[in-house]
């Protein structure tokens, strides 16, 4: 297997300002407040991949299937082929949230369910919003050998989180443990919003990258990166 994963898509500027794909292996945190970018970063980083023949399982806690595919084409990244060939697999986890008390059971299950680690990418978006208020410590420490394994496999895990709506004490763990970690947020220049991601850590880099990207969204575009003078 090589040593990088490409996310290179046409028109596109991520994948250089990245340093040219993504290391096998890496664990990748994003973090981000409601509205900094989490989702749609993972699904551009999704989309990417895909697109470089990788294959991938993304794990919603936000999305229906329907919600999924539309998202998905409204940023005009086409995925429904992957879908069907099954080169994506989508699962939503919505519906558990109903009852709180199933949410002591989400790490559990996603461990355990080896239909879930086939493919080479794994997201899980958001990771924060599917926790219980108090995670068990062995339960952790079984998640965090999952991904180490996952890792050593050459696959790459994207996990996103909103800071504000976890326990601090694991936050630092999955930061201490990520090999790539990444913080969103939005600013006002201007008059105007801007998305923008620090790269705060970024193991095994493969080439240069830029250690501050400001980004938009745009329907049917999606992910843009802003040239740097912009912001
Ligand atoms: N399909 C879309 N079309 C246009 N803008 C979008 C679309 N999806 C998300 N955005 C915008 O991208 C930004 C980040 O959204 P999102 O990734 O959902 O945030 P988070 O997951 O961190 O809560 C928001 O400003 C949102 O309005
Ligand atoms: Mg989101």
């Amino acid at each position: 297997m090589e040593a990088v994963l490409k996310i290179q898509i046409p028109n596109d500027e991520l994948h250089r300002r990245l340093g040219g794909g993504i290391p096998t292996g890496s664990i990748i945190l994003i973090e981000g407040k409601k509205g900094a970018g989490k989702s749609i970063l993972s699904q551009r980083l999704m989309y990417g991949l895909l697109r470089n023949g990788y294959s991938a399982t993304y794990i919603s806690s936000q999305m229906s299937t329907i919600e999924f595919i539309n998202q998905m084409k409204s940023l005009g990244y086409d995925i429904i082929r992957d879908l069907v060939k099954r080169q994506l697999i989508f699962i939503s986890l919505y519906p558990l949230f109903v009852n709180v008390t199933s949410r002591d059971k989400i790490l559990p299950r996603l461990i355990s369910e080896p239909r879930l680690w086939k493919t080479t990418v794994v997201i899980i978006d958001s990771l924060s919003s599917m926790l219980p208020d108090e995670v068990d410590e062995d339960v952790l420490r079984s998640f965090i050998v999952h991904l180490k394994r996952f890792g050593a496999l050459d696959k790459v895990t994207i996990i996103t989180v909103d800071p504000d709506d976890m326990d601090e004490h694991l936050l630092r763990i999955l930061e201490e443990i990520s090999t790539i970690l990444i913080r969103l947020s939005v600013k006002v220049f201007g008059g105007d919003l801007k998305n923008s991601a620090t790269i705060v850590k970024y193991n095994n880099a493969p080439g240069n990258f830029q250690k501050i990207i400001p980004f938009r969204v745009e329907p049917n575009v999606g992910l843009i990166v802003e040239i740097a003078s912009v912001v």
